[in-house]
C-alpha cells in the first residue's frame, strides 16, 4: 500500500525523503513523488515505477540548507498509476500526500468544481489540497483551515500538507491509516507511515492515534491536537532494526499479514459497501447486460476463493457459475459463449496460466473481469474490467490477506449483481452489508486464540496426513486450509467435502490421521457433525472448529462470530491460517519462503 514520509531539517531534504521512501518499498507501490519547500519556493518531482526513476528525475536537484519536504509512494486505488495521479498533489500554493481513501471525495470534488476549481488527477487525494486552499481563502488562518478541511473528510486517511502561506510548518492528520512523527537531538522532525522510515533518523517517536492532527516546525516542535484540544505528546524511544520494523514486530511476514486482515478488509469494502447498496465505480451500468454464466479461472489460493464465491454467485445473484483451474482450462478446448462473464482471480496479476486463460477468453469475445491485488499487472492490463482487492503487498509466499480480500470483493460483487438483477430485496442486501461490516471484527486475531493455536500445534507435527473437511462454502475453505498447511509445513494435507469421506477417503482413518473439521452453526451443522462422527468412530484424531461444543473431538477451537455464514467463514479462515503458521514454526521451516515455491508463478 502507499507510503508517506516527511522531514524538516538541514540535511539534503531530497535524500532524506527518498531514503525514507526506500524503507517503505516493501509495502509495494507503482509511482513515487516528493515536494520540497525552501525559501518560500516549492519544487515537486514525480515518477511512475520504481524509486530509481524518481532519483533519475531529481538528479540535478540538491536542496542543502534548511527546509522541509513530503514524499509518497503510491499504490493505485483511484485512477491509474500515472505521473499525474502520483502524490504530492498540488493546489495553487500547497502540496499534500495522503494514504487511505477519502470516501466522500466525489461529493467534495463536485462541490469544488462547481466553484471553479480545476482538478488535474483522478485521485481522491486531490480534494484535500483544494479544500484546504478554499478554507484558507475563507478563514485566513492555515491551522483553522486545516481543521475545517479534516472535518469534511470521510473515510480513512493519513495526511501531510505543506503550504507557502505557512512555510515553517508541516500539517499532519491521522484517521484510520498509520502515521508516526519523530524527532532527534538535532531538532530534526520526521514523519513516516511506518517506523521503518524513521529508524536510524528519529530517536523518539509518537504513534499517532485516530483523530490526532496538528503541525510541526523547528521553532514550535510538535503540536498535537485531538477533537479541537491540545493533546500531550506520548513519546517513545525508537529502537529496532529495519527488517523487523518492516515486519511490524511480527516474526514473519505471513504472521503480520494474518494480523493485517482486519485492516485491509476495511480498505477493501471502503466506498463499496455503502449503507444500503454495493457500489463499484470500476464497473459501468451495462457491465452485466446479456450475461447468463460466470466462468471463474484461477490457480492455488485464488482458485479456492473463486470456488467459495461460486456458491454466493449462484445463491445470491442466481447466476450459473463454473470454476476451473487455469492450467486445466487452457488445454481443455473449452466451449466459450459470448454471454459468459469470464472472471480471473490473481493476487500477483502475473500468474502465467491465469493470464493465458484470460487471453483465450478475450480472443473468443467474452467480457472479462480481473479480481487482482496489483494494479497495472499483466492481468489487469489485459482484462476489460478490474476490481482491485486492496490487500497491500503480500510478502509471505503462503497467501493469506489476498485470499480474504478476494472473497470479500466477490461477496460484494455477487450482491452487486443481485442488486442489478433484483434477485434479492433491498432489505436482504442491507442485511448482507451489515454482515460485511462485521467482518473486520471477525478476522481480528485475539491473543488468546493465537496462544491456543501455538499450544495446539505441538500435537499435529507427525501422523500420516491431514483431512480438512467442510460443506458448502466451507469445502473450498477446507481446500484452502489444507493448501496453507502443506505449503509451509510440508505435511500431507487434503481438503474434502465432508460428505465425500464415505466414498473413499475414510479408508485412511486411524489415530494418525488428523481431521480438521469446519463445523459452522449456520451451514448444515448436523450433516457435518454426522460426517465427523463417522471419522471419529474410526478413531481418526479430530480437531473441531465450531461455535458448538462437540463431544467426540480430541481438540476444540471455539468460534464466536456465528451470526452469518460469512462471518463463520472468515473467522475459521483465520484459525486455519494460524494452525498452518504455528505447525510450520514448530517444524523449524522457513515460513515466508517455503521450499520449492515462488510468490509469483510466471511460468507454465
Ligand atoms: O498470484 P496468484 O493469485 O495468481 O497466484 C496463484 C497461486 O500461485 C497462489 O495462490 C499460490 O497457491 C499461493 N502460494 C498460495 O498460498
Amino acid at each position: 500500500m502507499c507510503g508517506i514520509v516527511g522531514y524538516i531539517g538541514e540535511e539534503n531534504i531530497k535524500e532524506v525523503l527518498v531514503d525514507g521512501l526506500r524503507e517503505l518499498e516493501y509495502r509495494g507501490y507503482d509511482s513515487a513523488g516528493i515536494a520540497v519547500l525552501q525559501e518560500n519556493d516549492i519544487q515537486s518531482f514525480k515518477a511512475v515505477g520504481k524509486l530509481k526513476n524518481l532519483e533519475e528525475k531529481t538528479k540535478g536537484f540538491n536542496p542543502h540548507a534548511f527546509g522541509m519536504g513530503i514524499g509518497h509512494t503510491r499504490w493505485a486505488t483511484h485512477g491509474k498509476p500515472t505521473e499525474i495521479n502520483a502524490h504530492p498533489h498540488l493546489g495553487e500554493f500547497s502540496y499534500v500526500v495522503h494514504n487511505g481513501i477519502i470516501e466522500n471525495y466525489q461529493e467534495l470534488k463536485k462541490e469544488l468544481q462547481a466553484e471553479g476549481v480545476h482538478f488535474l488527477s483522478q485521485t481522491d487525494t486531490e480534494v484535500i489540497v483544494h479544500l484546504f486552499e478554499k478554507n484558507y481563502k475563507a478563514i485566513g488562518d492555515p491551522f483553522k483551515a486545516f481543521e475545517a478541511t479534516l472535518e469534511r473528510l470521510e473515510g480513512a486517511f493519513a495526511v501531510l500538507l505543506m503550504t507557502k502561506v505557512d512555510p515553517d510548518r508541516i500539517y499532519f492528520a491521522k484517521h484510520g491509516s498509520p502515521m508516526i512523527v519523530g524527532n532527534n537531538a538535532k531538532g530534526e522532525i520526521f514523519f513516516g507511515s511506518s517506523d521503518a522510515a524513521l529508524i536510524g533518523k528519529a530517536t523518539e517517536v509518537i504513534y499517532l492515534d485516530d483523530g490526532d492532527y496538528g503541525y510541526t516546525s523547528v521553532e514550535e516542535g510538535i503540536k498535537l491536537f485531538h477533537e479541537g484540544t491540545p493533546k500531550a505528546l506520548n513519546k517513545k524511544p525508537l529502537i529496532g532494526d529495519k527488517i523487523s520494523a518492516q515486519k511490524g514486530g511480527f516474526r514473519f511476514f505471513m504472521e503480520k499479514e494474518i494480523y493485517e486482515q482486519s485492516d485491509v478488509i476495511v480498505d477493501t469494502i471502503m466506498g463499496r459497501a455503502l449503507d444500503n447498496e454495493i457500489q463499484f465505480e470500476e464497473l459501468d451500468a451495462h457491465f452485466f447486460d446479456g450475461i447468463d454464466l460466470i466462468q471463474i479461472c484461477a490457480c492455488g489460493t485464488s482458485y479456492n476463493s473463486g470456488l467459495a464465491c461460486s456458491y454466493l454467485f449462484e445463491r445470491q445473484a442466481k447466476i450459473r457459475t463454473q470454476v476451473e483451474i487455469a492450467s486445466e482450462f487452457r488445454y481443455k478446448e473449452p466451449l466459450l459463449d459470448p454471454k459468459t462473464l469470464f472472471v480471473v482471480i490473481s493476487q500477483s496479476g502475473e500468474t502465467a496460466d491465469t493470464l493465458e486463460a484470460l487471453k483465450m477468453a478475450k480472443s473468443a469475445g467474452l467480457k472479462t473481469l480481473a479480481i487482482c491485488n496489483v494494479d497495472n499487472s499483466s492481468i489487469v492490463r489485459e482484462a476489460d474490467y478490474t476490481l482491485l482487492t486492496r490487500a497491500g503487498i503480500e510478502k509471505g509466499v503462503a497467501s493469506t490477506k489476498a485470499f480474504a480480500t478476494q472473497v470479500m470483493v466477490m461477496w460484494m460483487l455477487s450482491l452487486y449483481i443481485a442488486q442489478h438483477k433484483k434477485t434479492m430485496t433491498p432489505e436482504e442486501i442491507a442485511t448482507e452489508i451489515k454482515a460485511i461490516r462485521r467482518i473486520p471484527a471477525a478476522v481480528k486475531v485475539n491473543t488468546r486464540l493465537h496462544e491456543k493455536m501455538k499450544r495446539l500445534s505441538k500435537r499435529y507435527l507427525h501422523g500420516h496426513g491431514f483431512f480438512f473437511i467442510g460443506r458448502d462454502l466451507f469445502y473450498p475453505l477446507a481446500l484452502e486450509g489444507a493448501l496453507k498447511l502443506k505449503e509451509i509445513s510440508y505435511l500431507h494435507a487434503e481438503g474434502y467435502p465432508a460428505g465425500e469421506m464415505k466414498h473413499g477417503p475414510i479408508a485412511l482413518a486411524d489415530a494418525e490421521l488428523f481431521t480438521v473439521a469446519l463445523m459452522p452453526r449456520t451451514v448444515h451443522y448436523d450433516k457435518v457433525k454426522s460426517n465427523v462422527e463417522e471419522l471419529s468412530a474410526r478413531d481418526a484424531t479430530i480437531l473441531a472448529i465450531s461455535p458448538e461444543r462437540f463431544e467426540l473431538c480430541d481438540d476444540y477451537v471455539h468460534t464466536y462470530h456465528s451470526d452469518h455464514p460469512m462471518s463463520e467463514f472468515f473467522e475459521m479462515m483465520v484459525i486455519t491460517q494460524l494452525l498452518a503458521l504455528e505447525v510450520s514454526v514448530r517444524l523449524g521451516n522457513d515460513v515466508d519462503m517455503p521450499r520449492n515455491l515462488a510468490k509469483s508463478v510466471t511460468v507454465e
